[in-house]
C-alpha cells in the first residue's frame, strides 16, 4: 500500500477497504493523460515563480522518463497504489527525490482526476469521430454506385413502395452525418481546462490557469472551482452520444440480419464476416451484426449507470465519481469495435439486386402510383385508392401482380385504365418520378449525393 496520505491516521487503512478504494486496476489508462497534465501544471508553476527552473526540468524529465519506461516494460503499473496519480507522484519522487514532493504544488487530486478524465475523453471524442466517418465513407460508396438498384421500400416490415438502395443507404449515411455532428458539439462543450481548482475552491498561489489551458490546447479555463471538479456531464453526453451511435448501428444490424436471412437473400455476407455452426454444415451465421446488435445493451447500460452516479452527489468531488471510469472505458471499447466491425461487414457485403428488385416487382409497391396513374387521369384519390384496393386482392386471387395482369383484366375493374399504366407502373417509373430533394429519384439523390460529397471533403 503506497499512499498519498496518512499522517493524522493512527491506525493503517484494512487491506479489503483499501482494495475497495484503489482505482489503479483501471485508471492506469489514464497514464498519458495524468504525465501531460502534470508536465503544463509544472511548467506552470515554473512560469509563475513557484517552482525554480532546476526543479521543473527535473519533474518534466522525470516524468516523461516514467511514461517511456511503462511504454517499454520497464516500469509496471502495480495495485500497490491506490490510483494512476500516487503511481506517478511516488515514482517520480523515488526518482529524483525532493523536487519530487514539489509537483503537486497548487493542485488536488480532484481537479487532477477531472483534467485526466476530460484528456482522455477529449481524445476518444475525435477517435471515435473518425470511426464515424470511415463508415460515412463506405455509405457514401454503396449510394453513388446503387442510384438505379431498386429494392422495396417497407413499413410494418411490409412490403410498402419502391426506392433504391441508394435511398435506403442515404437514411444511414443521415444517421451518422448526425452523430459526427454531435459528437463535434460536445468535443467544444468539453473543451475547458479544469486544473487549478484544486479540490474545489481554487487554490491560494498565483496559478496562471489560462496558460495551462492553453497549454493542453483548451479553450480556456473552466469557470467555476466547484463545477470544475464536480463535473461528469461531458462523459453522460458523450455515453449519450455512443449510445445513439450503437442504436443506429443496432437498427442497421437487424436489417441486415433480415436482407440475409435464407427467405429475403437481399445480401450476402462475405465469408470473413460470417460464423459457422457446429452442428449444421449449411449455416452461414450473421453473428457480426447480432453481436453489435447485442452489445448495443451494454452501452445504454454505462449511460444509465452515469446518470445514476451522478444524481445524487452533492458538490463537490465524492468517491462515488470514480466509477465514471470502467463503464465508460467499457462503452467506449465497445463502440469503437463495433463500428469497425460493422464497417468491415458493409464495405465487403455483396447485395443481390436482382432479387431485391424482385421483390420489389412482386409486393404490389406500385399500388401507390397505380392510384396515381387514376388520379391523373382525373379520378378523385379517394376513389382511386378503392379501385387499386379492388384490384390488389384480385392479383392476389390470381397469383400476379398488377403489371402482370392484361389491358382487358384491368379495365374489367376500371375502364379509366389504357396501355400507358405498364409505363406508369414500372418500378423505373415509379422511382424517376419522386423527384422532390430527399426522394429516391436519382435526380434528387444526385444532389443529396453533391451535398454529402461537400461534407465528407470539408470533415479532412
Ligand atoms: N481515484 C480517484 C477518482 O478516480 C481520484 C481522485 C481522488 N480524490 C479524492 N479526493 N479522493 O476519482
Amino acid at each position: 500500500m503506497a499512499q498519498l496520505w496518512g499522517g493524522r491516521f493512527t491506525k493503517s487503512t484494512e487491506q479489503k477497504v483499501y482494495d475497495f478504494n484503489a482505482s489503479i486496476l483501471f485508471d492506469q489508462k489514464l497514464l498519458e493523460q495524468d504525465i501531460e497534465g502534470s508536465i503544463a501544471h509544472v511548467v506552470m508553476l515554473e512560469k509563475e515563480g513557484i517552482l525554480t527552473l532546476e526543479e521543473k526540468d527535473l519533474i518534466v524529465k522525470g516524468l516523461t522518463e516514467i511514461r517511456d519506461d511503462v511504454h517499454d516494460g520497464k516500469l509496471v503499473i502495480t495495485s500497490e497504489y491506490e490510483d494512476v496519480h500516487s503511481f506517478v507522484e511516488a515514482n517520480l519522487i523515488d526518482r529524483i527525490g525532493d523536487a519530487g514532493k514539489k509537483m503537486h504544488t497548487g493542485r488536488s487530486r480532484n481537479d487532477q482526476v477531472a483534467l485526466d478524465m476530460r484528456l482522455y475523453i477529449r481524445g476518444e471524442v475525435l477517435n471515435v469521430s473518425n470511426d464515424v466517418v470511415i463508415l460515412l465513407k463506405t455509405l457514401y460508396d454503396i449510394m453513388e454506385n446503387n442510384l438505379e438498384t431498386y429494392m422495396p421500400g417497407f413499413t410494418h416490415l411490409q412490403k410498402a413502395q419502391p426506392t433504391t438502395l441508394s435511398h435506403h443507404m442515404g437514411a444511414y449515411f443521415e444517421m451518422f452525418k448526425r452523430d459526427y455532428l454531435r459528437l463535434q458539439d460536445i468535443f467544444k462543450r468539453l473543451n475547458y481546462c479544469p486544473l487549478g481548482a484544486g479540490a474545489f475552491a481554487g487554490t491560494t498561489y498565483p496559478l496562471d490557469r489560462n496558460y495551462t489551458a492553453s497549454l493542453l490546447g483548451f479553450e480556456g479555463p473552466t469557470l467555476n472551482s466547484m463545477d470544475s471538479v464536480a463535473d461528469r456531464d461531458y462523459v453522460i453526453e458523450f455515453l449519450s452520444a455512443l449510445s445513439t451511435i450503437m442504436m443506429h448501428l443496432s437498427r442497421f444490424s437487424e436489417e441486415i440480419i433480415i436482407w440475409n436471412s435464407n427467405e429475403y437473400r437481399f445480401v450476402e455476407i462475405d465469408d470473413g464476416f460470417s460464423t459457422g455452426s457446429s452442428i449444421m454444415p449449411q449455416k452461414k451465421n450473421p453473428d457480426i451484426a447480432e453481436l453489435v446488435r447485442g452489445k448495443t445493451g451494454r452501452v445504454y447500460g454505462a449511460l444509465v449507470s452515469m446518470l445514476t452516479t451522478m444524481k445524487g452527489i452533492p458538490l463537490a468531488y465524492n468517491k462515488d465519481m470514480q466509477e465514471d471510469k470502467e463503464v465508460t472505458f467499457d462503452a467506449i471499447k465497445t463502440v469503437k469495435d463495433c463500428l469497425e466491425l460493422f464497417e468491415g461487414m458493409l464495405s465487403t457485403i455483396r447485395f443481390n439486386n436482382q432479387v431485391m428488385e424482385k421483390s420489389a416487382m412482386k409486393g404490389f409497391t406500385n399500388a401507390t402510383d397505380a392510384a396515381d396513374y387514376l388520379v391523373n387521369k382525373g379520378v378523385p384519390f379517394r376513389d382511386a385508392h378503392g379501385i387499386i384496393g379492388r384490384l390488389v386482392l384480385v392479383c392476389i386471387e390470381k397469383g400476379k401482380s398488377i403489371d402482370e395482369l392484361s389491358l382487358d383484366e384491368l379495365k374489367e375493374i376500371s375502364p379509366v385504365f389504357e396501355s400507358d399504366i405498364y409505363d406508369a407502373i414500372s418500378l423505373k417509373t415509379c422511382v424517376e418520378k419522386r423527384l422532390t430533394i430527399g426522394a429516391p429519384g436519382p435526380s434528387a439523390m444526385r444532389e443529396v449525393l453533391k451535398i454529402n460529397k461537400e461534407f465528407l471533403d470539408n470533415i479532412k
